[in-house]
């Protein structure tokens, strides 16, 4: 699925996702512009509902990771579907609070978690914490100690397994920030310390490999890796894993090429292997944790831009520039990441190719190198598919842009999740700026030689 599920044309030629017509949308919410087409969201998550239900006879939670993309009007969905959340920092926790997520559904995962952040997890009554290196444990034994308080913990081993996938992305080989490592020893370790400390309980083994990994195998040899592990543990502290999960990663499609997502395939694979492996152990059926990000939101997710200049190098390129870029969709010029375009207000013969620029002060600004369209026009929009996950949640001010608008479609209806960012969102914390005795208003020039 490149496109959200209810995208079509209209008589007119024009983009229509969630029954409206993109150019109505724009003319409401301006551009640059992000859809979420709410029925693919919940299509996704069904799909894994429904995959687990099928392959796997034992208990299962699904774990939406929020880093994909987060907001309010999206955590709505998230609990609606019936998922957990993960959360990777106070901020990500503070805005799940704020949206009145039920705690006992968050995990808290990080690989450098502040003792503000765990304290805020202890305080909220979260779900669990992922527990990813000994300094993390320092920090639990200290602020647990005089407390009568549980929680439980899971423990992140790095599998070593290499995902082939962008190295940015890879997180579950042995070189990796992520995770306690087996061979040293750590993950046993760790182990040890949990089961000591009177605070935590135990409930069982994490990894995660990596993001947009297309392969299934490695999710296999994660497994395995896991388990192994986990039989170590049972025969020296007799303890046996309540949760299994090897994360999430899944990959989508970008590129009308691209294999296609999935899910059913992902979980049938997963499913097998933690049975097969929890029977050669001798232990029950575990609780399956997975933890999909993008093959969530990915797909559901359209970007929408209007086009300006065009500058045409005749026999080089033509840079159709946008008024977006890297500053909403860092993706292209951090990992190479390749998207597919589109005219939102027309259709025609797809007879150009051009390079869709951004506006932003960089050369690497580049959303879409080769995208073939009808030849654009100033005026026109761009719609760019798959843009669901890690374009919004990596947006920045960089050459102070305001960050886009976002609207969840549904059935004819359009509600705004998310309105644009204001200058004066961005100039509110700037010491100085405006009527304060600190503006520059009030020096005095100096006088020019
Ligand atoms: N669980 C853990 C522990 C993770 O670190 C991640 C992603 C996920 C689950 C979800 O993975 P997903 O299903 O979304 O692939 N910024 C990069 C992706 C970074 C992924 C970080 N961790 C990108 O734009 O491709």
């Amino acid at each position: 699925m490149l496109w959200p599920k209810t995208a079509t044309r209209d008589v007119a030629g024009q983009l229509v996702i969630g029954g409206i017509p993109v150019p109505q949308l724009v003319a409401e919410y301006g551009t640059p512009l992000y859809i979420y087409d709410e029925a693919t969201i919940r299509a996704q998550c069904a799909a894994y509902r429904e995959a687990l239900a099928r392959y796997y006879p034992g208990p299962s939670r699904i774990v939406y990771a929020g880093k994909a993309y987060l907001s309010v009007g999206l955590l709505r969905l998230v609990v609606e579907e019936g998922l957990w959340l993960d959360v990777v920092s106070g901020g990500e926790l503070q805005l799940a609070l704020a949206a009145g997520f039920p705690p006992g559904r968050i995990v808290f995962h990080g690989n450098n978690k502040s003792e503000d952040e765990l304290q805020l997890a202890l305080e909220a009554g979260i779900g669990a914490v992922v527990v990813d290196n000994h300094y993390e444990l320092d920090l639990l034994e200290r602020l647990l100690r005089d407390t009568r308080q549980y929680l439980a913990v899971l423990v992140r081993v790095n599998p070593g397994v290499e995902a082939h996938t962008h190295a940015h992305r890879k997180t579950g080989q042995v070189d990796s920030k992520f995770g306690l490592l087996i061979e040293t020893g750590d993950a046993l370790r760790a182990v040890r310390r949990i089961l000591e400390m009177p605070g935590l309980r135990l409930r069982g083994y994490h990894a995660h490999i990596g993001s947009q990994v297309f392969e299934l195998e490695p999710y296999v040899l994660a497994v395995e890796r896991l388990f192994d592990f986990a039989r170590e543990m049972a025969a020296r502290f007799g303890v046996v894993p309540e949760e299994i999960s090897p994360g999430g990663g899944l990959a989508i499609q970008y590129l009308p090429d691209d294999p296609a997502l999935d899910i059913e395939a992902f979980v049938q694979t997963v499913a097998g292997a933690v049975q097969r492996a929890a029977q050669k152990a001798r232990f029950p059926l575990p609780v399956l944790g997975l933890e999909p990000g993008r093959s969530i939101v990915g797909p559901a997710g359209v970007a929408v831009y209007r086009v300006g200049a065009i500058k045409e190098i005749p026999g080089v390129r033509c840079y159709v520039s946008v008024d977006g870029g890297m500053a909403d969709n860092i993706r292209p010029a951090l990992y190479g990441a390749r998207y597919t375009a589109v005219l939102a207000n027309r259709d025609g013969p797809a007879d150009s190719v051009v390079t869709i620029a951004g506006k932003y002060c960089e050369s690497g600004d580049v959303l879409v190198d080769g995208a073939t369209l009808p030849e654009p026009r100033p005026g026109d929009l761009v719609a760019i598919a798959a843009a669901g996950a890690y374009c919004l949640a990596m947006a920045s001010n960089y050459n102070l842009a305001l960050r886009p608008a976002v609207v969840l479609v549904r059935e004819g209806q359009a509600r705004l999740l998310q309105r644009r960012e204001r200058i004066e969102d961005v100039l509110q914390r700037e010491v100085g700026a405006g009527e304060s005795s600190e503006s520059l208003a009030a020096v005095e020039l100096p006088t020019p030689p």
